[in-house]
């Protein structure tokens, strides 16, 4: 798709409906993201997801047998004590969630990670940039990349991560003019998310993009639908009519 300019649409899930839909409407890639501590558990930060966490919501999106390619976040110290624990938190995620690849926040740090478990023939997808599990070394969700030497550095994890054997990079809140430098620079390809126009391809989080996260939003979202409203709305009709009498109907009862 990088060769021939086609642009890759990936977007997360987390439960066995959102992946149906999501896969009914054509994306190339579902992401079950650690973003399911903030949209889906509550938490304030992904930090606190843990691989039960990811495993079960990986299960329950592959139960939804995505045509899309479905790829699982691996969590905030899952890959950074050890190749090996690595490897086996991969496995798992591919074993007993269903995942088709792993992704794996961070740069050249990284590395023995990320060979470890290309070496055990599962796919890994980077992420750099502003990457969510280093938020307390960020001191916030800061804009990554910023400047010659920043943007230069960051340019040097996404070589070393291809020379790693990682598949495809996601670059998260860094200046779009090195969103498309990196992506021109490098064999594989790139999915965008505050990133630029010039990756080769694009992320949302599923509940920013249709309207069911709580304000305020970073810059790059933009919402698609009102999906929060709509149950919302749906939750006050059934209300209203349990408190009127309405429903029930006849035609909901049982003889
Ligand atoms: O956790 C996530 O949803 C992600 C995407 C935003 C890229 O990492």
């Amino acid at each position: 798709m990088k060769e021939t300019g086609e642009r890759i649409v990936m977007v997360t899930a987390y439960d066995t409906p959102t992946a149906r839909v999501v896969d009914r409407a054509g994306v190339d890639i579902i992401l079950v993201g650690d973003s399911l501590g903030m949209v889906v558990l509550g938490y304030e930060s992904t930090l606190k997801v843990t691989m039960e966490d990811m495993v079960r919501h990986t299960a329950a999106v592959g139960r939804a047998r995505p045509r899309a390619l479905l790829v699982a976040d691996m969590p905030f110290l899952s890959f950074q004590v050890s190749p090996e624990r690595a490897v086996e938190n991969a496995g798992r995620l591919v074993r007993e969630g269903g995942a088709d690849a792993v992704k794996l926040e961070g740069g050249r740090a990284m590395l023995p990670a990320i060979e470890a478990i290309t070496r055990a023939s599962i796919p890994v997808m980077g992420h750099l940039g502003l990457t969510p599990q280093s938020v307390l070394r960020f001191g916030g969700y800061r804009v990554q990349g910023r400047g010659g030497e920043a943007g230069d550095e960051l340019l040097a994890d996404a070589r070393a991560l291809v020379e790693a054997g990682v598949f495809l990079i996601v670059l998260e809140g860094i200046p779009q003019g090195l969103g498309r430098r990196i992506t021109e620079a490098i064999p594989v390809p790139t999915v965008g998310i505050g990133a630029g126009p010039g990756t080769s391809g694009q992320v949302l989080v599923l509940h920013d993009l249709a309207g069911l996260s709580e304000e305020p939003l970073p810059r790059f979202v933009k919402r698609y639908g009102q999906v929060g409203e709509a149950l919302q709305s749906a939750v006050e009709g059934f209300a209203g009519e349990v408190r009127l009498g309405q429903y029930p109907a006849p035609a909901h009862c049982y003889d």
